[in-house]
């Protein structure tokens, strides 16, 4: 469609073994080990969404196969995740992580209004369990860009009653699930919304409004608004009651177990100011301001980067000539893990836990010397005090990418499309090898 992932949906040479050595190397001649704190998370994360498959009663379902959608083709069977999880927690475990970062589907757990599942709140339990069989410290996302179709039928996050259903959702999740859980994220990347009415281009907007309406027509409703893709004109509504949402949510989880870490995660570029009066700190502010000043009342927030954006007095700047491009159009710039991370702990005094870091790119060895560089950058954060609770990649296979369908390859293992094996990529052993010594 010609559109980067910032667009959509985003804040939006060396060998691997080369990188890794140097790293080693170094910190073994000059310095201590670039180690990081005992007990530091090591995973690898997935959706509900983007792996399971057939989720038949979620609002995205329904655009992904009306007439017009922006989505490139419709999820189908995603990863086949609803038989396959032990298959890949197994992946994680052999890896040697000891944490995993999931999503529970509201609209399984949920799929009409007040209808809540047993079978499947003892299928994410039977996760969860599973996590911790394998050592793997289960970091549960409540919702993760998808809804029920109901919940969008109704409106949406522009819907007044939203924040109240998600709460009642996530009561009702978390008084079954949460014991066992780790840690608990209420939304994934609900700030996404500002930063894609930002950017969204005039035909784009004009295809979200034709989406919703088709998949009104087709389920009776009259004020379809999907959970993900927002038209421009409901972003400050949605906004409002997102961040009402977290905090009932929140709320909810900390009622039934009030020792559950919870928070919020954020997409977060490396904001870079160039040159004077750069816009910056205004796009800081416009991209982030609520959300970490809501994030202040959390137990920590989780830091979604995948890039750097650099600001001059008009506005973005386009990579540098000549720089190396991810598969979504971004520049490839490893140390913008470190920078986003600064900043989210700067501006809340909140813990970071990093809760997705990775790059979409067909080309593993990129993956493998991303990795490790992106590491070290973060680790010498950690060791000037910045409190990083973990560093949770994405993704742990490849998946469906949203509108972008299957052309996007973010996993440390391939899945084949019609079999659904799935094969570690040696960027899978890079990662396993630094959370194995627990240093770069
Ligand atoms: C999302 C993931 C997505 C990834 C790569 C984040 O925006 O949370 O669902 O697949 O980035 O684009």
């Amino acid at each position: 469609m010609g559109l980067d992932r910032r667009e959509f949906l985003g804040a939006a040479g060396a060998s691997a073994a080369a990188v890794a050595a140097a790293a080693v190397t170094d910190s073994a001649a000059a310095q201590p080990a670039a180690t990081f704190p005992t007990g530091f998370l090591w995973g690898a994360a997935t959706a509900a969404h983007q792996i399971e498959g057939n989720n038949v009663s979620s609002d995205l379902w329904l655009v992904e196969n009306v007439k017009p959608t922006m989505f490139r083709e419709p999820s189908g069977d995603a990863c086949n995740s609803l038989a396959l999880w032990p298959t890949d927690l197994d992946l994680a475990r052999d890896m040697g992580l000891n944490a995993y970062r999931f999503s529970i589907e509201w609209a399984r757990i949920e799929p009409e209004p007040g209808l809540f599942s047993p079978a499947m709140l003892d299928h994410y339990q039977a996760v969860i369990d599973g996590c911790r069989a394998r050592g793997l410290k289960p970091v549960v996302t409540f919702s993760h860009f998808s809804a029920p179709r109901w919940f969008a039928a109704r409106g949406g996050w522009t819907n007044p009653e939203a924040p109240d259903l998600f709460a009642r959702y996530c009561d009702r999740a978390a008084r079954r699930l949460a014991a066992n859980m780790g840690a608990a994220v209420t939304l994934n990347e609900p700030n996404m919304i500002t930063v894609v009415g930002e950017v969204l281009p005039p035909q784009m907007i004009g295809l979200v409004r034709d989406m919703n309406a088709a998949a009104g027509r087709a389920c009776g409703s009259t004020n379809f608004k999907n959970a993900m893709l927002p038209e421009v004109a409901d972003i400050p509504t949605a906004q409002t009651h997102m961040i009402a949402a977290h905090k009932a949510g929140r709320a909810a989880i900390k009622a039934a177990r009030g020792d559950l870490p919870v928070g919020v995660s954020l997409t977060m570029s490396d904001d870079q100011a160039v040159g004077e009066n750069s816009v910056r700190d205004a796009k800081r502010a416009q991209f982030y301001g609520p959300w970490l000043e809501a994030a202040k009342a959390d137990d920590f927030l989780g830091v979604q980067n995948y890039a750097r954006a650099q600001w001059n007095d008009k506005g973005q700047v386009p990579p540098p000539k000549g720089a190396k491009l991810n598969g979504m159009g971004a520049e490839i710039y490893p140390p913008s893990l470190a920078g986003a991370v600064r900043y989210a702990h700067a501006a809340t005094g909140v813990p970071i836990l990093v809760t997705e870091h990775g790059l979409s790119t067909g080309d593993d060895a990129q993956r493998a010397a991303f990795i490790p560089a992106a590491l070290a950058g973060l680790q010498k954060a950690v060791a000037e005090g910045v409190p990083v609770q973990g560093y949770i990649h994405w993704s742990l296979i490849d998946n469906f990418e949203w509108v972008f369908g299957y052309s996007q390859h973010f996993g440390l293992h391939s899945v084949d499309r019609a079999t659904f094996k799935r094969t570690a990529k040696p960027s899978a052993a890079v990662l396993a090898a630094i959370a194995r010594r627990n240093a770069v």
